[in-house]
């Protein structure tokens, strides 16, 4: 299938490692240009260097957790550069896991600024130039959490809820200028995230490891965990003409593991 993405532009964020920099891969294998985002210089020239056509991509070096400095660090690149951006990856660090009994006010609006705020500051950015395209492809990495509530998950599931609905008011309000708004929701997902995840479940259920990644591969009905290509094909295809169809909706991307429709 020929995607037809050579010489886009997309943001992806998050891209340093794990899912974020899967996607960035795949985008760059498609010929998009990219601007990576994370807070790490190091390892956002390392993550470039490693790229296909690395010279045409830059990055952005910011905190999530400080959505007034991504809006003046992000405002001055586009001042700079002036890109007109087709695809934006919101993508960050999840929050910190844990029940909801007992989370802080903290978590909560730390959780709010990364995952709700910047998402909505970086879309409007790149809104402007997607209406001028007529081509805009906004893409969320959010959690199966939208639909049923991960336990251990508290902010994080309230936090995703509150994406999932900010993502399908925007994907009704931009339809009409052909920008699609989408989320996809990984399952259990082999990044740097899930070992730690894992390794906490380890501790408090004091299971040795290799018996929490047992049961957990086995509530899988493809009885695997995700591998990060699994996640970014899907958000190459929904970044692509091919998907100019598909808007405002959850895309679960979890070997089946998820009890809803
Ligand atoms: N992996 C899974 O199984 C799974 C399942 C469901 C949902 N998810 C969600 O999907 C998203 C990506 O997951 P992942 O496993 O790929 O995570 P990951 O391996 O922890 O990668 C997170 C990325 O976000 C960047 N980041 C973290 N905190 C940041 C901040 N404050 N400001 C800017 N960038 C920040 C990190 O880069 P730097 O550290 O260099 O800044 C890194 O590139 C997360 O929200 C996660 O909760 C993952």
């Amino acid at each position: 299938m020929n995607l037809d993405l050579k010489n886009k532009t997309a943001i992806v964020c998050g891209a340093t490692q794990g899912i974020g920099l899967g996607v960035a891969q795949e985008l760059a294998k498609e010929g998009v240009i990219l601007i990576l985002v994370a807070r790490n210089k190091k390892k956002l020239t390392h993550c470039i260097n490693s790229l296909e056509n690395s010279s045409k991509h830059s990055f952005i070096c910011v905190d999530f957790s400080k959505p007034k400095e991504l809006e003046v660090v992000v405002g001055s690149y586009f001042k700079k550069h002036k890109p007109t951006v087709h695809i934006l990856i919101n993508n960050t660090g999840g929050p910190k896991s844990g029940p909801i009994e007992g989370a802080t006010t903290d978590e909560f609006v730390n959780a709010f600024n990364m995952h709700v705020l910047c998402s909505h500051i970086l879309s409007s950015f790149v809104i402007p130039g997607m209406k001028k395209e007529r081509y805009g492809r906004i893409i969320n990495i959010i959690s199966t959490s939208v639909k049923v509530p991960i336990a251990g998950l508290g902010v994080s599931n309230t936090i995703r809820g509150a994406v999932a609905n900010w993502s399908k008011t925007m994907a009704n309000e931009l339809g009409e200028f052909q920008i699609t708004v989408n989320n996809i929701l990984p399952g259990y997902t082999n990044t740097n995230r899930l070992k730690s995840l894992f390794e906490k479940m380890s501790n408090s259920q004091k299971k040795p490891l290799a018996e929490i990644e047992k049961n957990i591969i086995n509530s899988v009905p493809l009885k695997r965990l995700g591998a990060i290509n699994d996640v970014a094909n899907i958000v190459t295809f929904l970044a692509s003409k091919k998907a100019s169809y598909i808007s405002g909706v959850n895309v679960p991307v979890d070997g089946g593991r998820t009890g809803s429709l």
